[in-house]
């Protein structure tokens, strides 16, 4: 399973990048309003994103009509070669999805909440989709359960290769909270796992590796004082 963070924050994707294993980003209006993100710079921004990224960002579409959300995907695709544009899971996303695919432009499709949401997405040539995890724990049910039975769902039939280098319609688990969130995806086979950053320096963290190595620090000064 390859990591994405889930942040419009440049120091925080800047500080991801810099420790190797970061293989995308992923940005939603709500994260750009998070960082005190103005329209007029919002190309710039994702521009910035991209530059800091040797893998896709999601720069998600606002419009609602296919039309618009076409325009809108053409636009934000143009902005680097890595942009992946985002649009959310309705019917007129979908139409707008197939006429970018169609254009070689990368979709994720986003706000995915169900298997058959998620089939039409991947038929409708979306390069990635985005079942949302944490947003079904918000409301009692079972998050990683949807996301078991959308991945399952989707490993039994093929797909046109509409994401990069020709690859099929890869599920980015989305609206991950926890470390235990991305055990739970890896294991049922979700190709990526977006993860805020808090959520990602946790999963770096075990009690047990901060223990050994302080037992570690503290026997090696015995060594040099021998
Ligand atoms: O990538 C979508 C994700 O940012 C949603 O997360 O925590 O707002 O449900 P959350």
């Amino acid at each position: 399973m390859k990591f994405f963070l889930d942040t419009a924050d440049l120091d925080e994707i800047a500080e991801a990048a810099s420790w190797g294993a970061l293989a995308g980003v992923t940005t939603n209006p709500t994260l750009y309003a998070r960082i005190g993100g103005k329209l007029a710079d919002f190309n710039e921004h994702i521009k910035r994103i991209c530059a800091l990224v040797d893998g896709p960002v999601s720069a998600e579409t606002t419009a609602t009509t296919r039309e618009k959300i076409v325009e809108e995907g053409r636009e934000l695709a143009a902005l680097a070669p890595n942009v992946v544009v985002k649009v959310p899971t309705t019917v007129e996303g979908l139409a707008a999805t197939r006429t970018l695919a169609d254009e070689g432009i990368h979709v994720n499709m986003t706000l995915c909440f169900s298997v058959p949401q998620a089939l039409l997405a991947a038929r409708a040539g979306a390069a990635y989709i985005s079942p949302f995890v944490g947003r079904f724990d918000d409301i009692s049910e079972d998050g990683i359960e949807q996301l078991d039975n959308i991945v399952s769902a989707l490993a039994g039939y093929d797909f046109a290769p509409c994401g990069p280098a020709g690859k099929e319609v890869e599920v980015i688990a989305a609206s991950i909270r926890s470390a235990n969130h991305v055990t739970q995806a890896a294991l049922l086979g979700a190709d990526i796992a977006t993860v805020p950053f808090n959520v990602l320096k946790k999963c770096v963290e075990h009690p047990l590796t901060t223990n050994g190595l302080a037992a570690f620090e503290k026997d090696w000064e015995k060594v040099k004082n021998a």
